[in-house]
């Protein structure tokens, strides 16, 4: 990608990830420039999970797990020597959304509350001032306003994934990371989210794994495409779908293979 290194919020260097001693993701490599959204397509099973779960070291908690290579976050390497005492504040920062949403079984505000009780101390007045605001930027505070104390599994799944997005909000993440956050949503939920992340990229990076094409088109600014544990293609979004390199891109954007 074509961005100088001070523009670039996660670098990912030379990766190679594996479970149990298999490789499931080899020798990746890429950059994802600040203020852009970066998609990952790619067929069932050819690492773009493991890959996205290793910008927040998620997959530390994997027996058996094992990466090389390196993963910048603004220029610092997340798997530096020192690094793994400082995977809290990591985590803090990037927020990190999955395919099924997965709120709390309490309040809507109660769940709000949930990232920002654990690291601050201050007046409910603000908490709640936070809340509403995140909630008005995930676009769902008009809709459920009057029922906030309700349970946020009386939510629908659209809105209850809405909710997981306000709720990473809370922490004021730079980075997000979604992983196929609209598979369980119907067309305009699906929508919703969308018109949010374009909002959000204004002052975050994000990588949203997916594996609708015209999500990736519509929303992502940056596509890598992942072939059996490699990023076989990546670049600007309409380069990778408008002029593939390679023939198993263009298959795999004709829906030949999935
Ligand atoms: N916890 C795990 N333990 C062992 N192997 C794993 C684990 N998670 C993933 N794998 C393996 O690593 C490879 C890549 O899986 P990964 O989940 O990253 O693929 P993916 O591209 O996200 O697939 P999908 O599109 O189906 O979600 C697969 O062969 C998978 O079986
Ligand atoms: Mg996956």
């Amino acid at each position: 990608m074509d961005n100088t290194s001070k523009n670039i919020a996660i670098r990912i260097k030379n990766v190679t990830c594996s479970y149990g001693g298999k490789p499931a993701v080899r020798n990746a490599s890429l950059d994802v420039p600040q203020n852009s959204i970066c998609a990952f397509i790619g067929p069932s099973g050819c690492g773009k999970t493991t890959l996205l779960r290793s910008v927040n070291r998620l997959n530390d908690l994997t027996e058996g797990f094992a990466l090389s290579g390196s993963i910048e976050i603004n220029g610092e390497n997340i798997y530096g020597n020192d690094a793994a005492s400082h995977v809290e504040a990591l985590r803090r920062n990037i927020g990190m959304i999955f395919q099924q949403p997965n709120p709390l079984p309490t309040g809507i505000l109660k769940n709000m509350y949930m990232p920002i009780k654990a690291h601050y101390t201050g007046e409910k007045k603000y908490f709640y001032e936070k809340a509403v605001e995140k909630l008005k930027t995930a676009g769902l505070y008009d809709e459920i306003e009057h029922r906030l104390d309700r349970t946020a599994l009386s939510l629908s799944g659209g809105q209850q994934q809405r909710l997981c997005i306000a709720r990473a909000l809370m922490l004021e993440p730079k980075i997000m990371l979604f992983d196929e956050p609209c598979s369980a949503l119907d067309p305009i939920a699906t929508y919703k989210i969308e018109d949010m992340l374009l909002e959000l990229k204004k002052e975050r990076t994000m990588i949203i794994v997916t594996h609708n094409m015209e999500q990736a088109r519509r929303v992502s600014d940056y596509t890598a495409f992942f072939y059996q544990g490699e990023i076989v293609e990546a670049g600007r979004t309409n380069d990778v779908f408008f002029n593939p390199k390679t023939e198993l891109l263009d298959q795999y954007i004709r829906g030949r293979f999935s």
